[in-house]
């Protein structure tokens, strides 16, 4: 059995799903604008079964199962046990018989293929090895299925995470994740960024017709700049660099709030805090 993401399983089952929990609704609502608009151009019918992979809380696992029908089958996947127990009690809560979750690593782990397609909203983009998982994915597929990913573009069209981590940066002395015991997220947010090296990576693994749609939306951090402030030292590259600082980065918290204080008050409207942000829609075919 593979476990080069032992440690990245570990952290998204534990330090990684308790903040999520903390700021699920900031999560689940943000970015259900990205799935909604992909789901629209995606159109899975009636009755097709469909992958979601690294499913987190499972809300988009949900909504394509809405989308299949009693014919269909939605499958959420995802490597953290909490995760997937978390989306089958809200399943189960919604009364949604054609979803099913499963604890799976992507990169190695049996998928229970074959699938008409597969989906993936922001779950693709913390594997220690990206080639193997994506060719792991492919085989899940039928002939002809595709894979739909939503993934961010680069740090700098994504302010909201990249600004907080210029501000974290200057203050938090930074700790690799090599250089450090604690489990830690993976690649992280932007490692698929790049369309050059995506598509050659999605050839590599065996897909032909690879698009790439940009989809740019604003959205929420925070009710009010306290709630950014926190959701900023919590997740994301700056909410990593401070926690892999350990005693460090809690010793610098007065600062780091103070400057995130600045930066984050300039995407204050009347309704909340609200930053641009943009994704890229990544289309791949199994070929037929
Ligand atoms: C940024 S979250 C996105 C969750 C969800 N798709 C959403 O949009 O809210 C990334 C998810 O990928 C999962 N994940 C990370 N590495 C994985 C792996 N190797 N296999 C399966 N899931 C993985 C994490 O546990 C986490 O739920």
């Amino acid at each position: 059995m593979d476990d080069s993401n032992r440690v990245i399983v570990e952290a998204w089952n534990t330090v990684l799903y308790d903040k999520f929990c903390r700021f699920k609704h900031l999560l689940v609502e943000g970015l259900s604008q990205h799935s909604e608009a992909a789901f629209e151009r995606c159109r899975y019918p009636q009755g097709a079964r469909v992958l979601d992979v690294g499913c987190g809380f499972g809300d988009s696992t949900l909504r394509i199962a809405a989308r299949v029908g009693p014919a269909g089958e939605a499958v959420g996947v995802d490597c953290a046990e909490n995760f997937i127990r978390a989306a089958e009690t809200q399943a189960r809560k919604d009364g949604v018989d054609n979803a099913r979750f499963i604890v799976a690593d992507v990169q190695s782990g049996d998928l229970r293929g074959p699938y008409d397609h597969a989906f993936a909203r922001f779950g693709t983009m913390f594997f220690e090895m990206p080639g193997a998982a994506m060719r792991n994915l492919r085989k899940a597929l039928k002939p002809g299925g595709t894979l739909t990913q939503i993934v961010w573009r680069r740090r700098e069209e994504n302010p909201w995470l990249h600004e907080a981590e210029l501000r974290v940066r200057e203050i938090v002395p930074v700790v690799s994740q090599e250089e450090t015991d604690q489990v830690h997220c993976g690649p992280g947010p932007f490692s698929m960024a790049g369309p050059d090296m995506v598509s050659t990576m999605l050839h590599g693994a065996g897909f032909e017709c690879i698009t790439f749609e940009r989809y740019d939306c604003d959205i929420c951090i925070g009710g009010d700049v306290d709630e950014a402030i926190e959701f900023a030292m919590a997740l994301g590259p700056a909410g990593e660099i401070i926690r892999l600082a350990g005693e460090e980065g809690a010793k610098r918290k007065p600062q780091v709030i103070a400057a995130l204080r600045e930066t984050l008050t300039t995407f204050a409207r009347v309704d909340g805090i609200w930053a641009p942000s943009s994704t890229w829609f990544i289309t791949a075919t199994n070929p037929a």
